[in-house]
């Protein structure tokens, strides 16, 4: 039987990026709005007294006053199994890999480990807000298993893909080109397109890996339809400098990796911060994404990300929180991080546009659009509600907001995890503060 609800609040959401379309064609806020979802999909977003007239029979109705709903968050770049090092103190990108990050990736061998914290990586990415994420697996093909099996159980949208890493590493990391690829491909036909599951081709970054290991990333993706390319690219100039001393016929470090073929619609690479114009005309080109990473930039000193050369290039961009080199599972608090490297840059993004990169921007970077993002009739009903009211100072401030884009601000640069009151994964509560 066929089961529908009306959830009556305010209503946000994107049709366009603000930053380059017309206010009324870039994004619609219906105070006293609804959202009707019917077994798990969208049928509607508007005002409620228009919804409310048409009804289905049966349909639920819940009242959420002082509410705002918005689409779930989706994190373009997170690591699961760098939980626990989140916060390490010190240190820039090559010196984090070898003192917290490659040590605690090797407990990914134990199942029931990586069980427990996939478990609660994707508990705590509920209850921060994040729907659908983009996520690294370990070296280890059992981390993988383990997160799309905790995914699965949730019904969550999710991309993951174990580590390709055959150099450069502590040998207890390390795979070999042809076991990457056999384990790769073995998880792939175990879960590529599994309910709301999809793969990710997962080179760590050029560095650790052998130009054998990414022909045979590239191979993969010919192979099988939809896949994803995931990976990290000029992130901290010690890591550029030494991609040019190992990968001497390449042109750069976007060049590595567009040589091995593994540019493309689904491919992202984090961070792309020190890229030279020609990189950017060639990811707009070849339809590839970049996930903006600002914590974790501003956490380990990697430098200022350009988005308006994103913008003017017409390059996909989502936000990732890039945990554990981020420093908190929240896009809220990423969005402040966005802002506050935009300022830095003399760019200032507009709250609005923020939470675009957060929500429809995130989608169209994994070209996920059709199914996630925002309120698009037919769209899978992952949404968000917000309480402008979750603590006494953030009750104080939104009180005193008179527009949304006011309200938006007051969430991203206050607000956490105390915000998301609810999260709903395909029309069901999957987190509730209060509850
Ligand atoms: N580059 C290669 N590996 C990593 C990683 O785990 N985190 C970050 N931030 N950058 C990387
Ligand atoms: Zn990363």
């Amino acid at each position: 039987m066929s089961s529908s609800v009306l959830w009556k609040a305010s209503v946000l959401h994107f049709l366009d990026d603000p930053a380059s379309a017309p206010a009324e064609q870039a994004w619609e806020y219906v105070e006293n709005g609804a959202l009707l979802v019917r077994d798990g999909y969208i049928v509607a977003c508007g005002m409620a007294s228009d919804l409310q007239g048409d009804l289905p029979e049966g349909c639920e109705i819940k009242e959420l006053p002082g509410r705002l709903l918005v689409p779930g968050f989706i994190d373009t770049h997170v690591h699961y199994p760098q939980l626990e090092v989140l916060a390490g103190c010190g240190v820039q990108l090559l010196d984090w890999l070898e003192q917290y990050t490659f040590p605690a990736e090797k407990q990914f061998e134990n199942r029931d480990y990586a069980d427990q914290v996939a478990s609660f990586f994707l508990d705590q990415s509920l209850s921060h807000g994040t729907t659908t994420a983009l996520v690294f697996g370990t070296v280890d093909p059992t981390s993988v298993d383990a997160f799309f099996a905790e995914a699965k159980k949730r019904n969550l949208r999710m991309i993951c893909g174990k580590v390709m890493m055959d150099r450069n590493a502590p040998e207890y990391l390390l795979d070999t080109a042809d076991s990457s690829y056999q384990d790769s491909k073995a998880l792939i036909e175990r879960w590529h397109g599994v309910d709301r599951l999809s793969y990710a081709v997962t080179p760590r970054f050029a560095p650790t890996s052998t130009p054998e290991q990414l022909t045979l990333a590239g191979q993969l993706l010919q192979e099988f339809d939809g896949l994803y390319l995931h990976t990290h690219m000029s992130e901290n100039p010690k890591e550029v400098e030494w991609v040019q001393e190992l990968f001497t016929t390449s042109d750069s470090y976007l060049g590595v990796y567009d040589d091995h073929g593994l540019l493309g619609k689904r491919s992202v690479f984090a961070h792309s911060i020190h890229l030279c114009d020609h990189s950017w005309d060639r990811l707009a080109e070849s339809d590839s994404s970049v996930a903006f990473c600002p914590g974790s930039n501003l956490f380990l000193g990697s430098g200022l990300f350009n988005l308006s050369k994103a913008q003017e290039t017409g390059v996909k961009t989502g936000l990732g929180t890039d945990v554990g080199g981020g420093t908190s599972l929240c896009l809220l608090n990423t969005m402040k991080d966005a802002y506050q490297v935009s300022q830095l840059s003399g760019q200032s993004i507009s709250p609005l546009q923020a939470f675009y990169l957060a929500t429809l921007g995130g989608a169209r970077a994994l070209h996920l659009e059709n199914r996630i993002g925002s309120f698009k009739p037919g769209n899978e009903a992952d949404f968000l509600v917000l309480d402008p009211t979750a603590t006494p100072m953030l009750a104080f401030r939104s009180g005193k907001t008179k527009t949304i884009e006011e309200l938006l601000g007051v969430l991203m640069v206050m607000g956490d995890d105390r915000v998301i009151e609810q999260t709903i994964i395909m029309g069901q509560v999957a987190h509730g503060r209060d509850s």
